[in-house]
């Protein structure tokens, strides 16, 4: 079995951190999203992974190199434009050669252990396994129509969904898709749909067994989706302090990274601090991932994740339920005439109150 991980794509909804960052490398917890989409493959026994990338391929090499570090190795295959889930595919055929593989979505999180699903698939031999979760909102999602335990029809994004069984971004093939996503053709939005290319395997009589999944899973194109990642990621983090207290307080799940200092604040777990980060005269709420070397001064955050070498000082209010990108800066001035001072990139947001 080898494993394909998606992490091309335009990640217009996550605009505009995507401008210059691959939506798969924002952190959840502080680790990058694509590392628990390659930890979860390399989990279920797959030793050999590759990645598709785009536009952002020179950083998504930086951060994964050969795999080596996760126990698998990694082979980059290029997509030369976002042409589409199953195009992802086609262009992989190379390297997939005549094998079962799973498909991985970079943007997806999926807590339920993928090895007893990658075993049913091998010892069952169906030409294709999806993943489904029950939600309570299926006109959101690509939905599965089931019929004696087999799938009979998927509809994406349907208004009047045939179920609740949302497909989840992880799927396994046989070598038979390599036909499907060459018979497909483009949807309205000019896509090659991983949907498309299962309903011509179900069309043609393959047999597409389906799994419900009962864990948790999230799809992180969206803030409130990454954010809601965070939270429950954050949850299950093991109490650690490598970091210094001073004057400080510290309640409940709280990882303090080695290097980081937390003088005369509060933080209020489950709450992540990486290396090296200043927190001072400070309150760090519940559901917050700040990243290494972020200084945090005088001010409130909550529910949030602040990325590596940023800094918030002398914040008025508290921010809460953001996203804020590497190396931004937010403080207060004193200086006069009173006004906001703002450089913004494009499609940024700013809430003010
Ligand atoms: P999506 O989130 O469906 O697409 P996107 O990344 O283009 O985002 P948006 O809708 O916000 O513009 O993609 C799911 C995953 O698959 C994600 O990790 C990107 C990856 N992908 C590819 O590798 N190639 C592609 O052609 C597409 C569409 C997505």
């Amino acid at each position: 079995m080898k494993g394909l991980i998606l992490s091309g794509g335009r990640g217009t909804r996550l605009r505009p951190i995507t401008y210059t960052s691959a939506k798969q490398l924002l952190p959840v917890a502080n680790k990058p999203i694509l590392f628990y989409g390659i930890e979860a493959l390399a989990a279920s026994g797959i030793r050999e992974i590759g990645i598709v990338v785009g536009d952002t391929k020179h950083e998504i090499m930086e951060a994964v190199s050969d795999g080596g570090r996760f126990g698998v190795s990694v082979t980059y295959i290029e997509q030369e434009a976002p042409l589409g889930l199953a195009h992802a595919v086609l262009v992989s055929e190379r390297f997939i050669g005549r094998e079962r593989f799973v498909v991985y979505l970079g943007d997806n999180l999926v807590r339920e252990p993928l090895a007893p699903l990658v075993r049913a698939f091998q010892e069952m031999e169906p030409n294709c396994q999806i993943l489904l979760a029950r939600v309570p909102n299926p006109q959101q999602f690509g939905v599965a129509e089931l019929k004696d335990g087999k799938v009979v029809r998927l509809v994406e994004k349907p208004s009047k969904p045939p179920s609740n069984l949302a497909l989840v971004g992880v799927y396994m093939f046989d070598h038979h898709v390599f036909d499907a996503v060459k018979a497909i053709k483009p949807s309205w939005r000019g896509e090659l749909e991983i949907t498309d290319a299962i309903q011509w395997l179900i069309e043609r009589g393959l047999t597409v067994r389906p799994h419900v999944i009962e864990g948790w899973w999230k799809d992180t194109g969206k803030l409130e989706d990454i954010l809601e990642a965070n939270r429950i990621i954050l949850d299950t983090l093991e109490p650690r302090v490598e970091g210094e207290l001073e004057a400080s307080e510290i309640h409940g799940k709280v990882v303090i990274e080695a290097g980081a200092k937390i003088v005369q604040s509060v933080v209020r777990g489950p709450a992540i601090i990486g290396k090296g980060a200043m927190i001072e005269n400070a309150y760090i709420g519940p559901f917050t991932a700040i990243g290494d070397q972020v200084v945090i001064r005088g001010s409130e955050v909550e529910h949030s994740i602040i990325l590596e070498g940023s800094s918030i000082t002398d914040v008025g209010g508290r921010i809460e339920s953001s996203l804020v990108g590497r190396n931004v800066t937010i403080y207060r001035s004193e200086a006069k005439p009173r006004s906001y001072n703002l450089m913004l990139g494009d499609r940024s947001q700013v809430g003010l109150i």
